[in-house]
């Protein structure tokens, strides 16, 4: 799948709509990761050199179409002129940016402030869009304060169109979402991918179109139904599957493995089967957990011990897998040339079943020349957190929408661009 690209439009001087997906999460108005702002900076650096005007515009959490304060994108405004004022490849050979704004653009190239309107439409933001100079951002505040815009309202989107006359689609992670501002404007303004958008189609593209071979795939999260999708479709593109975490468990117990008090999904006993008897016809290595991490309770400091899936005791829960089954997957994953990992191998929100996840991403990181993919949300915050992200060949961006991809289903907000 080709899209054309911010390089195949002329941006110069003109106004561009840029989506971007900050959906960071947030603590009391304190952004706790902010790699979603980072990914986009290669898209924004490269439209501020093109003396473009920039528009940008995002949704922060799911306000229901009402004002709330907490969910401003006030800090986030924040955060990326502090990120674009500490950017020193925006200072171009041979040209004199000085520390002062120019008085013709009023910007530097070199310090971005990044201007914040107090909502996404109106007058107010049409006076702000339309008085912008070149090289210059404006935020709008929360796309999500207004129901038009998961409504995908033709006005609405018509709105926010006429604010530029370029527009590109940033937002990786929201792209499975037809709204206003990902679908609906692509259908008003000439639309091209941004930089992340790119890459995030480019190596998710190759995993479910063209994958080196061996191929991996390793899937876990607490369930099975959310899963369900991705699994049938990966049987078909993969040579081996592995499978952890908590949706490991409703394999196990279809397999006859008593899990004890293990989250279980019941209702999907039938279908775990069905994923081991495909990918037994399809000549697919599945594996499943030997041991795993078991739990007196479902807290932190439970009693808690290594044993083999054969021998949960009753009353226990899993809560990660075990050193084995570490050994095993990295044994199997050794000669593979693509590896793609959705979904942590225990409850990881408690360290001490943080070990296989954490574990199994430097398993990952150590695979040498394989193509390594990770399928966003959880999975990416594993890798951050033990310093590997930069060791993957891609960490994608987006939890639902990779996951989506991964299903091999047409996202709205990738479809809805100019093919190449
Ligand atoms: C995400 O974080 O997955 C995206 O920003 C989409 O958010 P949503 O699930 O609220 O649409």
């Amino acid at each position: 799948m080709r899209k054309k690209t911010v390089r195949d439009i002329d941006v110069n001087g003109k106004r561009v709509l840029v989506r971007v997906d900050y959906n960071v999460p947030l603590d009391a108005g304190k952004i706790l990761d902010d790699s979603r702002i980072r990914a986009t900076l290669p898209t924004i650096s490269y439209l501020r050199e093109q003396q473009a005007k920039l528009i940008l515009m995002s949704h922060l959490g799911r306000p229901k179409g009402r004002r709330d304060e907490a969910l401003s994108l006030r800090p986030v405004a924040k955060r990326l002129g502090e990120l674009l004022g500490g950017e020193a490849s925006l200072r171009r050979p041979g040209v004199d940016h000085g520390d002062t704004p120019s008085p013709e653009s009023g910007a530097s190239l070199r310090e971005a402030r990044v201007q914040m309107t107090d909502c996404c439409v109106g007058a107010e933001v049409q006076r702000a869009a339309h008085s912008l100079g070149e090289g210059e951002i404006l935020l709008l505040e929360n796309l999500r304060f207004h129901p038009e815009e998961e409504a995908n309202d033709r006005e609405y989107a018509k709105a926010l169109a006429s604010l530029g006359e370029v527009y590109v689609n940033d937002a990786f992670g929201t792209a499975h979402r037809a709204h206003a501002s990902t679908e609906g404007v692509a259908r008003l303004l000439p639309a091209v991918a941004g930089f992340l958008m790119e890459k995030e189609i480019e190596f998710l593209s190759r995993a479910v179109e063209n994958p080196e071979r061996p191929y991996a795939a390793i899937i876990g999260g607490a369930k099975i139904s959310t899963k369900m999708a991705v699994l049938e479709h990966l049987l078909s593109k993969v040579d081996k599957l592995l499978v952890g975490g908590g949706m490991a468990n409703t394999f196990l117990k279809a397999e006859g493995f008593n899990v004890g008090e293990s989250l279980v999904e019941d209702d999907y006993l039938e279908q775990a089967k069905n994923v081991m008897r495909h990918a037994e016809e399809k000549g697919v290595r599945l594996l499943l957990p030997a041991d795993v991490i078991v739990a007196e309770r479902s807290a932190a400091d439970s009693p808690a011990r290594r044993v083999s899936v054969k021998d949960v005791p009753e009353g226990w829960r899993i809560m990660d897998v075990g050193e084995t089954t570490i050994d095993v997957f990295a044994r199997a994953l050794q000669d593979c040339r693509m590896v793609v990992w959705n979904g942590p191998m225990g409850v990881i929100e408690m360290a001490p079943f943080a070990h296989g996840s954490h574990r199994l991403a430097g398993v990952i990181a150590n695979l040498g020349e394989a193509t390594t993919i990770i399928g966003g949300g959880e999975t990416a915050a594993v890798v951050e957190q033990v310093g590997l992200a930069s060791r993957f060949s891609h960490v994608s961006t987006g939890g639902g929408a990779s996951l989506e991809f991964l299903e091999g289903k047409e996202l709205p907000g990738v479809a809805a661009l100019m093919d190449a």
